[in-house]
């Protein structure tokens, strides 16, 4: 009696709950800009105008925040976080992600910056791939490979978006349908991306996708850090780790020969922290490949579900950022393409290796390489990858 009693209370305690929560949000979807909160983690999420693409699609900026001051802008176009703050030793928040002010700087050939990336993150061979004995033709945006989702990927796209109260707090959830045959690709494919951003200066990412057809799948987010909160600077000086005993060499069009390499005795060991500028010139063929790091690292195994796959330091300013994720490699790129061209969100311009990403994902090119982990997707499963960005400092 006394457990029904209890149930019951407790029922009509989270109906009470859930109904101041749904009254906020609603009061604040009349007005301009639309609030959700959720005391318990400390979070909010606040919706403003951010401009029309060029076929006039709407265009929406979600400004995540916790009280810490942490505040991370994703605009709907390419689920895009234009800005991140982050905080130094001294508790001061700076913005640490490279992208620009305005919607307009993101058409045209830009690199990715801050972008969700699909239906494939990174490479696959020739731009072909074959399911089932059918073959494949993607675009060919990169030499004579596949690259990001092609011509078009996920970052050019508008998604669609709402939040969303979960156990972890208010979220961002983004939505977009591929239509079958999009950049030579197989298969409808609704795809779903839930950001979190947590009262503890953590981003947790969630991709699900299903499908209508058998295709491959490859989701990640191609966010550019300088954790220097200066885009000025290059990243050199910062230290990184990652959790992996192994990497993915590749060939000259950076397509992984399909060998697993020991990390160990080479520049591409970061088992330990190390200065990203350490061996980035050194005289290895791997290293001239990728014009310095742009490889993927085979992550180890850990027992967690959502296991520590890298860290990057900045000593000077004490900002650390913390990798966790489930899936079984990690792209680390350290912006050897960026030329200055492109000017920054502060007047500047990024400058040769003023970024460095941290790509979590399936191996490059897996649809040709039967010895990779698969990234085929039938229709009735679901896939389902998760990554969770932490700050701290030390
Ligand atoms: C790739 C780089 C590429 C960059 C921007 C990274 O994920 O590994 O080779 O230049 O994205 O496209």
């Amino acid at each position: 009696m006394k457990t029904i009693q209890a149930s019951l209370l407790y029922f009509v305690f989270l109906a009470a709950l859930l109904n101041i929560g749904c009254k906020e949000n609603k009061k604040e979807n009349q007005s301009e800009t639309e609030m959700v909160k959720t005391e318990s983690e400390k979070n909010h999420i606040e919706k403003s105008a951010f401009g029309e693409t060029p076929d006039g699609q709407k265009v929406e900026k979600y400004t995540l925040s916790n009280d810490n001051g942490m505040e991370i802008d994703v605009i709907t176009y390419g689920g895009i976080i234009t800005r991140w703050t982050a905080p130094d030793k001294n508790g001061n928040y700076e913005d640490v992600v490279l992208g620009f002010n305005d919607l307009e700087s993101y058409f045209g050939d830009v690199p990715y910056f801050g972008a969700l990336i699909g239906r494939y993150g990174n490479r696959i061979a020739n731009g072909q791939f074959s399911l089932d004995g059918e073959t494949y033709t993607l675009a060919k945006n990169n030499g004579p490979n596949h690259l990001h989702g092609g011509v078009k990927g996920f970052d050019k796209a508008v998604w669609n978006a709402k939040t969303e109260n979960t156990d972890d707090g208010a979220s961002l959830v983004l939505t977009y349908t591929s239509a079958d045959g999009e950049e030579g690709y197989p298969g409808k494919l609704d795809v779903k991306v839930t950001y979190t951003l947590t009262g503890d200066d953590q981003l947790d990412i969630h991709y699900e996708a299903v499908t209508d057809k058998p295709t491959v799948v490859n989701l990640t987010q191609h966010s550019y850090f300088n954790l220097s909160g200066d885009f000025s600077q290059d990243i050199l000086n910062h230290e990184v780790t990652l959790n992996a005993s192994a990497y993915l060499p590749v060939d000259a069009g950076l397509i992984p020969t399909g060998e697993l390499r020991p990390v160990e005795g080479t520049p591409f060991d970061f088992t330990e922290p190390k200065a990203v500028g350490k061996e980035i010139n050194a005289d290895n063929e791997q290293i001239k490949r990728g014009g310095g790091y742009d490889h993927c690292w085979v992550l180890k195994e850990t027992e967690e579900n959502l296991g520590f796959a890298a860290s990057a330091y900045h000593p000077r300013t004490g900002r650390l950022l913390e990798v966790y994720t489930d899936e079984p490699g990690i792209q680390f790129y350290t912006g050897n393409f960026l030329d200055g061209s492109l000017t920054s969100k502060n007047g500047g311009t990024y400058g040769k290796r003023s970024g460095l990403c941290l790509e979590t994902q399936h191996y490059p090119d897996s649809p040709n390489q039967e010895t990779f982990p698969t990234t085929r997707l039938n229709p009735g499963d679901t896939y389902s990858s998760h990554t969770s960005f932490k700050f701290s400092t030390k």
